[in-house]
């Protein structure tokens, strides 16, 4: 061996070094990925609760529910509640209590009504929701209800009469 080949075969170290090396920190500029700061994506949680998602029972949509009814077609469902109740501004209870302004009023609120101790403790205030659920099933939804009435089976009925109702108010519920 001389020192040629000696030569040689240190350059080839060195540049197997230098290319092993080299490769190494070329793949890390390659890949080094500076990590952000701060989550590239961040998801935004809505800020304001929409009306369907803060609804507890799931299914319940305050606005397409509210899309199916009409007040014309509920002035006149709620000809199968003036037996009991008056809903005009000044009016008076009857078997029923007055439900002007019932929309967004606390259940059994009226002072001069006496209601039955199921309806006085039952503590909710009458939403869109809260109204549906009472008038598909009264006796089912409060349970020891005094109210006689059966309930309203079409969903359409129930969302005309309570529009209805809705208009017949100092301060109607907001629309969603
Ligand atoms: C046969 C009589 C009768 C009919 C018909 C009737 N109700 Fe009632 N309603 C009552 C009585 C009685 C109460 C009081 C219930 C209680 O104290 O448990 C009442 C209570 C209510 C309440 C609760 C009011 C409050 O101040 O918390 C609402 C809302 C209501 N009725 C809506 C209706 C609607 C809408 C209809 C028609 C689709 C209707 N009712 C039909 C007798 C009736």
């Amino acid at each position: 061996m001389n020192g040629f080949e000696i030569n040689k075969i240190i350059a080839a170290i060195i540049f197997t070094v230098l290319v092993v090396f080299g490769i190494d920190k070329f793949t890390d500029l390659l890949f080094q990925v500076e990590k952000p700061k701060e989550a590239a994506y961040v998801v935004e949680a809505p800020a304001v609760k929409t009306a369907s998602s803060s609804s507890d029972s799931g299914s319940f949509n305050v606005k397409d529910f509210l899309a199916l009814g009409d007040i014309e077609h509920g002035k006149n469902v709620f000809k199968k509640c003036t037996a009991c109740h008056v809903v005009a501004k000044g009016g008076k209870n009857k078997i029923g209590p007055v439900l002007y302004g019932v929309l967004g009023r606390k259940s059994g609120a009226i002072s001069d009504y006496k209601y039955s101790k199921a309806l006085a403790a039952h503590g909710k205030v009458w939403s869109y929701e809260e109204m549906n659920g009472y008038l598909l099933k009264p006796t089912a939804h409060i349970k020891g209800t005094k109210m006689a009435f059966a309930g309203l089976k079409k969903e359409k009925d129930r969302a005309s009469v309570i529009l209805y109702m809705n208009s017949q108010s100092d301060n109607p519920l907001a629309k969603p």
